[in-house]
């Protein structure tokens, strides 16, 4: 089916001039970081990825130091065996389990799938063309509005609904009334040190924005190429047409 309805939410990376607000990104990943990630991997991200252009903006150093406070599994060394060694940015950040099996048993069956690129991968299509449904609905900004969503969709079950063991009920969930995620967040689960209020819809809020910047990191260089190439083009179709105008000038 269609899946839930997803009510629209206020991004600062909305329409063609929105950016990613960095301290947002900040919280949204100390969010990933001390929630998340104990049952999420995010494959495709590296620490040095938060240090890039476009994204949360943490210092080299501040990666550096970050990297450092994981253990990286690495090898085989010389003797074939594998070893544990402090992380460096360019490591991706490690999964909290080894494969999906292991997963699956840490979660009662169920797969708490790679968080890199889930905002693009719940971002439901309308069923228009990608140029109709890119422009005109702002169909990026929907794996966002989907996530917040569903973090902040868990509910009393309606009476006489059954929920099945190790299933939460969730108003927000794309394919079914329950899930097997219990509620991730609560109030004051994290600190926010620069008075962001602490609550689960910040939270929420926050870390869909910072998985939104890991499934389009570029958004930002994308916006502003986009922007440059439709000036161009006004400019361009100007200029024929004033060069029309005057080739033409004497034919009737
Ligand atoms: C599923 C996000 C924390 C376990 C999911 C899904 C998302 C998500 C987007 C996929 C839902 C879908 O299919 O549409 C998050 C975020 C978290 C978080 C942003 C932190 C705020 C956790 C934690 C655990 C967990 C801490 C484990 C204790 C699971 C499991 C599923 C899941 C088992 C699969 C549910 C199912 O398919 O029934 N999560 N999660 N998650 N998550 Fe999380």
């Amino acid at each position: 089916g269609e899946g839930p309805h997803v009510e629209r939410q206020q991004w600062s990376f909305s329409g063609p001039f929105g950016q990613y607000d960095k301290a947002q990104l900040q919280r949204g990943f100390k969010v990933y970081r001390e929630v998340c990630a104990a049952c999420h991997s995010m494959n495709y991200v590296a620490f040095r990825n938060l240090a890039q252009e476009g994204g949360p903006g943490f210092s080299e150093d501040e990666v550096k130091a970050l990297a450092a406070d994981y253990r990286i599994e690495d090898g085989p060394d010389d003797f074939g065996d594998m070893f544990e060694r402090e992380g460096k940015p360019y490591d991706h950040f490690p999964a909290p389990f080894p494969n999906e099996k292991a997963a699956r048993a840490a979660n009662g069956g169920a797969y708490p799938p790679d968080l890199s690129l889930i905002a693009k991968a719940r971002a439901v299509k309308r069923g228009f063309p990608w140029f109709v449904t890119d422009i005109v609905t702002q169909y990026q900004e929907n794996g966002p509005d989907y996530l917040y969503g569903l973090l902040t969709g868990y509910e009393e079950a309606p009476e006489g609904f059954e929920v099945p063991v190790g299933q939460y009920y969730n108003t927000g969930f794309i394919s079914g009334e329950t899930l097997a995620m219990a509620p991730p967040l609560m109030d004051e689960l994290v600190e926010y040190t620069d008075g962001t209020p602490m609550t689960v819809d910040q939270y929420a809020r926050d870390v869909s924005a910072f998985l939104m910047w890991a499934a389009e990191p570029k958004l930002e260089q994308r916006k502003e190429l986009g922007l440059g190439v439709m000036l161009f083009l006004i400019l361009f179709a100007s200029l024929l047409y004033f060069t029309k105008r005057k080739i033409w000038k004497d034919v009737e």
